[in-house]
């Protein structure tokens, strides 16, 4: 991932202009994408996007999100994790969400950014997972130093995953401090045996001269960690630094020390020459992704390289190009096979950004599906998925997810949209959440495994309108559509109460509900539902009479 310039500093983000190009929507296409009204588009000027506001929860500001659909679209929930560029207006500040198909929030985490917000199955059970901590690397590419947190479905903590064995240094051109935990921004990938992969940085003394560098330089050393959940024990660990001799530095296509603003001269400035920013099992190994590198690597059990994909050369493969279609890549995330045969072939999909800042918008970026034949060492393009009414050019970021019936989702990243594909690649759902170099999310998903029942209570809040009549508004941050299907709500004259009977059902309408209270009410509660049945009670809260 690349972010812009951004600095976490205690718990707020920092972010600055630069003059390096983000990425870009084709310009020429001037079309909305999709339905964006006609005011939306008019910000370019100005970090903006329209954002819902809510009176049970005044510090909630989501973005609309902007859902065109063809029939046969997937149903489920959008999660991602909204991340503006620069600067952070205070009232659109990150945050992670879960949101529904008519762009309605489901769960709005507590504002700050979280990384890679996703359902996850641990125990075999639907967890949420995110990462959470400082952000460093300042201008060229973002890594963290932070924790993934596990929650269960009613939102409480399962555990809180660190990595601290005392070697780290945080490399963070900002900021050189001490981090309480050093798991990277890039990776957190739960394996059915209750393990958690994620990928680390450590800033690391390094003779650079062989690619132009100083003697004494520094480099980022990219690392991969699987620990066990049950007993933090580390169970794989692997350092590209100490896998030269099979990846040389000469391999990466980051700006090399001697051209770049992070030039490898001292800690606080290594050279970030290989980024690993995705790792899935593969076989008894792994397969990463190296944006640096323009690589898919295979490791084996014992993190040896079993062979590197090479983007621009085919590296141990011979880039066949059978069908015509290019099978070349760079700068590319989220490397993750599909069907694999040990020894014989594995298909693998990745979200191709063949872009970044310098590359000027040359090549579109698209969902690669890629067929790898190992013992004769070839590729073929399978797929390479692409709105053909909207090509982007993604810099940064973005997920290719598999969706039940052969469907696709293409997240991209840097710029804020979603396009599901159906089984014949025909684009059925099409969603945006933010102006193009506004607002990105690193990965995005849609979901339809997430049930939640959060463990915290409904919140209920009224208004006094101009009418005379007063409103109560109620919401439930983080229930499911299965959880709850409307309100009952209970009123008393009396301030004291007591509120036994339901005065009022009305239907969930997304976030927020409002009905309106019947006059002289002066005690209310409501209680979230399904049919008769009340789930979950709000506190019962006093209404003020109107200042006459
Ligand atoms: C950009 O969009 C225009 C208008 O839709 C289209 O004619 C053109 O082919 C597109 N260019 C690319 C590179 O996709
Ligand atoms: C668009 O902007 C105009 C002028 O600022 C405003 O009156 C109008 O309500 C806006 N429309 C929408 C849909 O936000
Ligand atoms: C998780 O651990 C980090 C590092 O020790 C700490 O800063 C953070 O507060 C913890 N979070 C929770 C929810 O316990
Ligand atoms: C650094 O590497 C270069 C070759 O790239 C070598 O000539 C030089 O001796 C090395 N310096 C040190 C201090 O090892
Ligand atoms: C694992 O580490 C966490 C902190 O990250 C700690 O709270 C927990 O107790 C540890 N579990 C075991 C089994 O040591
Ligand atoms: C580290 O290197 C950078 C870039 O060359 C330089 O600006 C900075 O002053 C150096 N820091 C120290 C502590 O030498
Ligand atoms: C593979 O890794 C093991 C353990 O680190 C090492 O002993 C062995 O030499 C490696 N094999 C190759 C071919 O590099
Ligand atoms: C594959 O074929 C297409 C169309 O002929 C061509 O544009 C592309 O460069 C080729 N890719 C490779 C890797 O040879
Ligand atoms: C490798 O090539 C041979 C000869 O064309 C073919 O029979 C074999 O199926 C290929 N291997 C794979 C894994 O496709
Ligand atoms: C992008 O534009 C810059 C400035 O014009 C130029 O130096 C660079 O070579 C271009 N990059 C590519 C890949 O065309
Ligand atoms: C007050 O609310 C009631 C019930 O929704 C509605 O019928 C009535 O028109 C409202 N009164 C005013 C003045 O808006
Ligand atoms: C609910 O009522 C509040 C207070 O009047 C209002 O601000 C809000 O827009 C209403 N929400 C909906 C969905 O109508």
């Amino acid at each position: 991932m690349r972010l812009p310039s951004l600095v976490a500093v205690s718990s707020c983000v920092l972010l600055q202009y630069s003059s390096v190009a983000y990425g870009q929507s084709n310009a020429s296409d001037t079309r909305p994408y999709p339905g964006t009204p006609a005011n939306f588009s008019s910000f370019a000027l100005a970090p903006f996007w329209p954002y819902q506001t809510f009176v049970t929860e005044p510090d909630f500001h989501p973005p609309v999100l902007e859902i065109t659909k063809q029939p046969g679209a997937s149903d489920g929930l959008f999660i991602f994790a909204p991340l503006p560029f620069l600067p952070v207006y205070p009232d659109r500040p990150p945050v992670g969400l879960i949101m529904d198909q008519l762009g309605n929030p489901i769960w709005h985490s507590a504002n700050g950014y979280l990384g890679q917000l996703e359902v996850q199955q641990l125990d075999g059970k639907n967890v949420l997972t995110y990462w959470t901590g400082g952000i460093g690397g300042g201008f060229v590419d973002a890594h963290g130093m932070g924790t993934i947190t596990i929650l269960d479905s009613t939102y409480k903590l399962i555990q809180n995953v660190t990595l601290n064995d005392g070697t780290f240094k945080a490399g963070d051109s900002m900021q050189n401090k001490p981090y309480p935990s050093y798991i990277d921004i890039h990776e957190s990938h739960i394996t059915p045996k209750g393990s958690l992969i994620v990928t680390a940085y450590n800033s690391t003394p390094y003779n650079l001269s062989a690619v132009g560098g100083p003697e004494d330089g520094w480099l980022l050393d990219s690392l991969i960690y699987e620990i066990d959940l049950r007993t933090n024990e580390t169970l794989f660990r692997w350092s590209s630094v100490e896998h030269i001799d099979e990846l040389p530095l000469n391999g990466s296509h980051q700006l090399h020390p001697n051209g770049s603003i992070i030039d490898g001269n001292n800690a606080t400035h290594p050279w970030d020459y290989f980024l690993t920013n995705s790792v899935f099992p593969l076989d008894d190994g792994y397969i990463l992704s190296s944006r640096h590198y323009w690589s898919a690597i295979a490791l084996d059990s014992n993190g040896n390289v079993t062979w590197n994909l090479n983007g621009e050369d085919g590296g141990d493969f011979d880039l066949v190009n059978q069908t015509g279609k290019s099978s070349t890549f760079s700068w590319q995330h989220y490397v993750r096979p599909l069907d694999s045969t040990p020894n014989r072939s594995v298909t693998i999909d990745m979200f191709n950004n063949h872009n970044n800042g310098f590359d000027n918008g040359t090549n579109p970026s698209t969902g690669l599906t890629l067929y790898l034949d190992l013992q004769n060492r070839t590729v073929e393009t399978v797929s390479a998925l692409q709105d053909p009414k909207k090509v982007v050019y993604v810099d940064s970021q973005g997920t290719f997810q598999r969706l039940p019936g052969d469907h696709k989702l293409l997240a991209n990243g840097q710029i804020p949209t979603l396009t599901e594909f159906d089984d014949n690649d025909r684009v059925v759902m099409k969603a945006r959440f933010g102006q193009d170099n506004q607002v990105s999310s690193y990965r995005s998903y849609l979901v339809s495994n997430w049930s939640a029942t959060p463990y915290w209570a409904p919140k209920i809040a009224t208004t006094q309108e101009a009418s005379g009549n007063v409103t109560l508004s109620m919401s439930w941050n983080g229930a499911t559509p299965d959880v709850y299907d409307g309100w009952m709500i209970y009123e008393s004259a009396d301030v004291n109460g007591p509120l036994t009977e339901i005065s009022q059902r009305v239907p969930r309408t997304g976030f927020e509900t409002n009905a309106t209270l019947s006059a002289g009410t002066r005690l209310v509660m409501a209680a979230a539902g399904k049919g008769n049945q009340a789930t979950r009670r709000s506190e019962s809260i006093r209404v003020e009479l109107p200042s006459v």
